[in-house]
């Protein structure tokens, strides 16, 4: 029977028989790609013997974790890797997704564990170079390269690794999707079928997916639906660094943050991320304010820059954050307008979050505040000084959570003077410290101006 033909819509999954431009339900544009009606038959024809069973019943011990030994890789999972996970990592070309799943491969090797690695970018004498520049132990790894979906199921039935490396899934297409070749449909396919196999045959998969200019996993945003972790890779020209970070982890939190280091022996973890991300700092610049991010369980000291300067634009100022929430900008920057009757309507406003991080708690609200104001009013406070508490819209400073983690970090990197919010005065540590104890944005801007 000719299967008729149906437009799906990749962004909300609406449905219908013809095309249109712009997805009638969510508005999205080019976001409909044909793809064929399931056949009734097919749906009909479902396998016996798959049984629902009682979750008491299960065996939790099924469920077990493996550390690599590659420490940072480690933590960004939660703890290791999720036996029969499906884990997709994202990343811009040459940031180094080759490279960091060649060398989590040939530990998983080490360990004894049995590794297909597809690859449909690279020749075999290409991964067999790579391998040696890093002087990883690969010879026990399973090679194979450019070929088909359904070329990958036959290796896997035959050889039954218990690791599967996917790179990429751009690059692999399937026999009975081959109309499809190349199009979203083709590659929700791929995966959907790779997915299958994992968990029915139980085998951990990694596969890599490209990423689009505008930092999205090309194709659709169903791919990070299904799996079960998306991690990205992400590059920082300066020194190299390379942050690995979880957006999606069904197995462990979400905040977490993996560092390496790109050498040419292949990547190395970070043991010190603080020292690295502050070491080009110049301390005395205005507009700079330092803030221990929590990332999982674990503060980073990071630096915040501001550059607020007069716009050319009067009356439709740009206000552009980086690593920072748009809206919440926005939201301080009228607090501070309101309070301290600072006319930033007539000023560009840049934010930047330094060594590509990104701060998504309200803790940094006083560090930007200060980083703000200072760049405003071109001083150069405290540049020493570590501030963390987040602003009310009355301009109150509120309280904030790991008070005490972050300041044992922040104390450990050698930083003495620190702004806090009143309300936390409890955690006065018995220290050499000066401390600030901050009642609202007024006091702080009067303490800054001195
Ligand atoms: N000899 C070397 N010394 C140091 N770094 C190197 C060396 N060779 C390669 N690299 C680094 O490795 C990166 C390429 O790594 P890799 O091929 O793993 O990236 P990728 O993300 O898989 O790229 P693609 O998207 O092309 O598949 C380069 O951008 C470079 O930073
Ligand atoms: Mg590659």
């Amino acid at each position: 029977m000719k299967h008729a033909s149906l437009f799906e819509c990749i962004e909300c999954g609406f449905q219908g028989p013809k095309y249109y431009g712009r997805c009638p339900q969510c508005q999205a544009w080019n976001s409909l790609v044909e793809s064929a009606e399931p056949d009734e038959t097919e749906v009909a024809d479902s396998e016996p013997g798959r049984a629902p069973q009682k979750i008491g019943a299960i065996d939790p011990q099924g469920i077990s974790r493996l550390l690599t030994g590659m420490d940072e890789f480690d933590r960004v999972l939660g703890g290791g890797i999720v036996a029969h996970s499906v884990i997709l990592i994202g990343g811009e070309p040459g940031v180094g997704k080759s490279t960091l799943l060649l060398e989590v491969s040939a530990l998983l090797s080490q360990k004894g564990k049995r590794v297909l690695y597809y690859s449909g970018e690279e020749s075999a004498v290409q991964i067999k170079i790579r391998a040696e520049r890093l002087a990883v132990n690969s010879d026990d790894i399973l090679l194979f390269t450019i070929g088909t979906l359904e070329d990958l199921q036959r290796h896997v039935k035959e050889i039954k690794p218990d690791f599967l490396i996917v790179d990429s899934i751009q690059t692999i297409s399937s026999k009975k999707a081959s109309s499809l070749s190349g199009s979203v449909s083709s590659l929700r396919y791929v995966t959907a079928s790779i997915i299958e196999m994992a968990k029915r045959s139980g085998i951990t998969v990694f596969i890599i997916g490209h990423i689009t200019k505008e930092g999205q996993l090309a194709g659709p945003k169903t791919l990070e639906h299904m799996v079960d972790a998306v991690l990205y890779f992400q590059g920082e020209t300066q020194a190299d660094i390379r942050l690995l970070r979880a957006e999606k982890n069904r197995f462990g939190p979400v905040n977490e943050i993996g560092i390496f280091q790109m050498t040419e022996k292949g990547l190395v973890s970070v043991k010190d991320p603080c020292q690295v991300l502050l070491q080009n700092r110049r301390s005395q610049a205005p507009g700079t304010a330092i803030f221990p991010a929590m990332n999982g369980l674990r503060p980073l000291l990071t630096e915040i820059q501001a550059l607020v300067s007069e716009s050319p634009f009067a009356g439709n100022p740009r206000r552009i954050a980086i690593g920072f929430d748009n809206y919440r900008l926005s939201m301080l920057l009228s607090i501070i307008e309101k309070k301290l009757k600072l006319p930033f309507y007539k000023s560009d406003v840049f934010l930047n979050i330094t060594g590509g991080m990104i701060i998504r708690e309200p803790a940094a609200d006083l560090a930007v505040c200060s980083a703000l104001i200072a760049s405003y009013k071109n001083i150069s406070a405290n540049p020493n000084a570590v501030l963390m508490g987040e602003v009310g819209l009355t301009g109150e400073i509120r309280p904030i959570s790991f008070l005490e983690t972050r300041l044992k970090e922040a104390i450990r990197q050698g930083f003495s003077n620190f702004c806090l919010p009143a309300s936390q005065r409890q955690f006065a540590i018995n220290q050499d410290l000066s401390v600030f104890y901050v009642e609202n944005i007024v006091d702080f801007y009067q303490a800054m101006k001195k």
